[in-house]
């Protein structure tokens, strides 16, 4: 594994493995009465977000700070941008505070893995979401949560081989799916994606997966639905999405989750469009709705994620 994070199509299955495992010990740091260890004390990362979250944003800090680094929250709205600095130079100004990491997002895709090119070797840089690309963080907590939920833990070998995964909703515009079937993949997961024509990527054909325009044809073979978040600010064309034709043809209504075989699981990265992709009751009161385990699980992905890039030597605890 390089320096930096940037897409999960850059690791190969062994270096997902070791993340994953590693998230194991910090899942257990996480759950203790004190979850904080010295281990990158005297270490800074800054967190960059141009686009807003709440979720991803908010773990890395706390990931951070669970692991004793100093946090540098880049305010991107009262910043010398507005005065017409570069983006460029604002990120030389940050590493001259001597940061060692980076952790961005950024409305436009492949932007992270410019930055980490023009840093070198010199600091980490981590990809916290750009455009349609990639989040590779959000495709490690949602592989780590199904390995805990179907095998207690990722453990030295994680695999998802023998689950049937479904990628339910806005495929074309989500960099979550992208990540996700990289994700899954790599650890030998069957994948069929489901979405309306309208919100199937040009290029699924290249993806390692199978398509669907008929959840409930898929539902009865499902072990995992992944729901996904219409994203709506980034439907350009309207006329291309009825909301009600997309509830009653793609939505996790009360009576498509009652036809779930016990055992199927039911995934969403947030934020929910409440009502649309899943209905109220069953994302608040449904067992087997894995969401809030997902954030949790965030933090721990987070501190193995910092640890692996900035923690070279150290031992944990
Ligand atoms: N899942 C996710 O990336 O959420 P945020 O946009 O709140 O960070």
């Amino acid at each position: 594994m390089s320096n930096h994070l940037i897409d999960l199509k850059d690791l190969d299955t062994e270096a997902m493995r070791e993340l994953l495992h590693l998230t194991d010990r910090f899942v257990e740091v996480c759950q203790r009465p004190i979850p904080k260890v010295p281990a990158l004390r005297g270490r800074t990362v800054a967190l960059i977000f141009f686009e807003d979250s709440t979720r991803t944003r908010m773990s890395f800090d706390l990931a951070a700070k669970r692991l004793s680094a100093d946090v540098l929250d880049f305010p991107t709205h009262t910043s010398s941008l507005s005065k017409g600095e570069s983006l460029q130079d604002t990120v030389e100004t940050i590493r001259a505070f001597g940061v060692d990491a980076l952790v961005i997002r950024h409305g436009s895709g492949g932007l992270p893995g410019d930055i980490a090119e023009a840093v070198g070797e010199t600091i980490s840089v981590i990809n916290a979401g750009d455009g349609l690309n990639a989040h590779p963080t959000q495709g490690l907590l949602d592989a780590y949560t199904l390995c805990q939920h179907f095998n207690g833990a990722a453990g030295t070998q994680a695999s998802l081989s023998g689950l049937h995964v479904g990628i339910v909703g806005d495929i074309k515009h989500s960099r979550v799916a992208r990540t996700d079937v990289a994700a899954y993949s790599s650890l030998g997961a069957k994948i069929t994606v489901v979405a309306p024509e309208a919100l199937v990527p040009d290029d699924v054909s290249e993806w390692p997966v199978a398509v669907s325009n008929d959840l409930d044809a898929v539902l009865p073979d499902l072990d995992v639905v992944g729901l996904l978040r219409i994203q709506k600010e980034r439907i350009t064309d309207d006329s291309l999405i009825s909301i009600d034709d997309y509830i009653d043809r793609y939505g996790m209504t009360e009576s498509r989750a009652d036809k779930l075989r016990t055992e199927v699981v039911i995934t969403h990265p947030g934020p929910v469009n409440r009502g649309i992709e899943i209905a109220d009751a069953v994302l608040d009161k449904r067992p087997n709705v894995l969401v809030q385990q997902q954030v949790t699980n965030g933090v721990a992905v987070r501190m193995a994620v910092l640890f692996r890039l900035l923690g070279s030597g150290i031992e944990i605890d």
